[in-house]
C-alpha cells in the first residue's frame, strides 16, 4: 500500500551522473505517491533542446543558470526531486539544498559509474571520452560537497534498485520521527 508523505517532506536526490537519481527517484516517487521532478528534464523542456545542445550553443554557465532556476522552482513543491550531478557546483545551490532537507546522496565509485555511462552522448561532460578519468576528477571535487549537503548517504555499488529503495524508505521513516511534520532539521 502506498503511504502518503508528511507535508514538508520532499526528498532531494544528489550524486554523480549515472548513480541512479532518476531511476531510483522514479521508484521512490511512486512509492510515496508523489510526483518526480527531474531537473534535467525540466531544463530540457524549458530550453526546448537537449542538454548537449545547451552546452554547445549557450555554454555550461548558461546551463548552470537554468539549473539553479529549475532547482529554485522545484524546491518549493511537494515532490521527489532528482538533481543533475553538477547541482553542488554553485554555492547558492548548496545553500538552497541545505534549507530543504532531506537530501540523499547516491554514492557510487567512478569505476562503477564509468561502466554504466561510458559512451553516453547525452552527457556532455563525458562526451570527449576518457570517462573514468573525468568521473574521478568530478568525484574529487564533488564528493566533499555531496557529503556536506547530505542528510543520508546511500552507498550504491552493485545493490539492487529495490534494496536501494528500501534503505531510503527506512531512512525517511527515521527522519520523519526525528523532525516531525515540520520537515526541518533541529
Ligand atoms: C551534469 C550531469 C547531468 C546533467 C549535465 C551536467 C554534471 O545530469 O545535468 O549533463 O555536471 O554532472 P545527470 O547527473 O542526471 O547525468
Amino acid at each position: 500500500m502506498k503511504k502518503r508523505h508528511k507535508v514538508g517532506m520532499s526528498p532531494v536526490l544528489v550524486g554523480l551522473m549515472g548513480s541512479g537519481k532518476s531511476s531510483i527517484g522514479r521508484r521512490l516517487a511512486r512509492h510515496l505517491d508523489l510526483p518526480l521532478i527531474d531537473l534535467d528534464e525540466m531544463i530540457v523542456e524549458r530550453a526546448g533542446c537537449a542538454i548537449p545542445e545547451i552546452f554547445a550553443n549557450q555554454g555550461e554557465d548558461a546551463f548552470r543558470d537554468m539549473e539553479t532556476e529549475a532547482l529554485r522552482d522545484a524546491l518549493g513543491r511537494h515532490a521527489v526531486i532528482a538533481t543533475g550531478g553538477g547541482i553542488v557546483m554553485r554555492a547558492g545551490n548548496m545553500a538552497l539544498l541545505r534549507q530543504h532537507p532531506p537530501v540523499i546522496w547516491l554514492k557510487a565509485s567512478p569505476e562503477f559509474l564509468a561502466q554504466r555511462i561510458d559512451g553516453d552522448l547525452n552527457r556532455p561532460l563525458i562526451a570527449a571520452g576518457d570517462t573514468l578519468n573525468k568521473l574521478q576528477e568530478l568525484a574529487r571535487v564533488r564528493y566533499p560537497l555531496y557529503e556536506e549537503c547530505a542528510d543520508f548517504i546511500l552507498p550504491r555499488g552493485d545493490m539492487e534498485k529495490s534494496e536501494a529503495l528500501a534503505e531510503i524508505l527506512a531512512f525517511l521513516k527515521e527522519w520523519r520521527k526525528r523532525v516531525g511534520n515540520s520537515g526541518k532539521k533541529d
